[in-house]
């Protein structure tokens, strides 16, 4: 049997490169190499992109990313390729444009298609789609820096600007501390803090703007957090629910990515009623985006309601060995390489 000619695509120019290469090399180390002929793909934090050397051992690719060559003609080089993975985290990458790229070039790709992967990674409109679908969210505030103002957006999108004092004190007429402020398009945690002082909002807004001119305020939400994966394009299959136990005061990029005492728990500690619904949410949140392949959806559940709040859905989570979304399908009874064909079939059927 011919084997499918597979380009995995990792890195990216987001801020989450470095954890894109994780999940792009454990995904070539993994994927069944009887049936696929990989092509690792590598862009760089500028944007460039980049192939490996054919002949080399693709276990060390990490070790060896300085020996990628420059791709000269992208577009023409990536039409060679059967189906594409873009294992690519936020911006450029999770965010509709790389799949917009793709699908001009009518190559079938892993995961969400355009619309899907844009909604999903902008917070601001996930929590449009969110509502439409009626799914408890946490009350948030949305706002955009303009010059050196700030724009209050209604929930019908009518606008008012306001210097930065003046937006924290409509903020907090709205919502109470703890707050949670985070770019529109964040990933990773990076730019989201936790405030509970106007002090500390203020410091918060001004921060967040620097990643990115749409920024929300949530209102903090104190419980468990707990994440489900889903698996499908028309027929959607949801895991079981896996728990975060962070070893910060939240899931910072720290005590995501640098602190060991972070666990997670699979199954989560949560009663099997609420699992339940969650499986049942994760499915209705990944087909209000329009979703197709795979998300990862998360969510809190609250210590003294046992309520459930979504808070995101990630059309292409961590796909490290570790990383929740293959460890929830494994403790699913669908082992890591099997997982791996099974996106790319889902790929080739949409
Ligand atoms: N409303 C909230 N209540 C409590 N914790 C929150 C809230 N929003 C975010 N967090 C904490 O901040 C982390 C990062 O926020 P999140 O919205 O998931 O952004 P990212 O897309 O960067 O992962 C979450 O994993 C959680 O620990
Ligand atoms: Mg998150």
């Amino acid at each position: 049997m011919k084997k499918i000619k597979l380009a995995v695509i990792f890195g990216g120019m987001s801020t989450e490169n470095e954890v894109s290469i994780i999940s792009g090399t454990s995904v070539i180390k993994n994927i069944n190499k009887e049936k696929y002929e990989i092509f690792p793909i590598y862009i760089d934090k500028k944007g460039t992109w980049h192939k490996y050397p054919e002949n080399q051992n693709l276990m060390n690719i990490k070790e060896n990313i300085s020996k990628f060559i420059k791709i000269e003609n992208v577009t023409e080089y990536i039409k060679k390729f059967d189906v594409v993975f873009p294992v690519l985290h936020g911006l450029y990458g999770e965010d509709g444009t790389i799949q917009g790229m793709l699908e001009l070039l009518k190559i079938p790709y892993v995961g969400c298609n355009v619309l899907a992967s844009s909604v999903g990674m902008d917070k601001a409109y996930t929590k449009v789609i969110f509502e439409k679908a009626n799914l408890k969210q946490a009350d948030y505030i949305y706002i955009r820096k303009n010059d050196d103002k700030y724009i209050f957006v209604e929930k019908d999108f009518s606008e008012e600007i306001l210097n930065i004092e003046d937006i924290v004190e409509k903020i907090v007429k709205n919502i109470t501390f703890p707050m949670f402020v985070k770019p529109s398009n964040s990933g990773s945690s990076v730019g989201v803090r936790k405030v509970v002082s106007k002090e500390e909002l203020k410091n918060a807004i001004e921060y967040a703007s620097s990643f990115d001119k749409k920024i929300i305020i949530e209102q903090g939400i104190k419980g468990k957090e707990v994440e489900c994966a889903v698996l499908g394009n028309e027929i959607v299959k949801s895991s079981c629910v896996g728990e975060i136990i962070p070893a910060e005061e939240f899931y910072s990029y720290d005590a995501k990515y640098n602190n060991s005492d972070s666990k997670t728990l699979i199954p989560a500690n949560i009663s099997e009623e609420i699992s339940e619904k969650i499986q049942y949410l994760a499915i209705k949140a990944f087909k209000a985006i329009n979703g197709a392949g795979l998300a990862r959806v998360d969510f809190f559940v609250e210590d003294a309601t046992q309520e459930v709040y979504i808070n995101e859905i990630n059309t292409m989570p961590g796909f490290t060995s570790i990383s929740m979304y293959p460890k929830l399908w494994e403790k699913s009874g669908i082992q890591y390489e099997d997982l791996l064909d099974r996106l790319i079939q889902l790929a080739f059927e949409r």
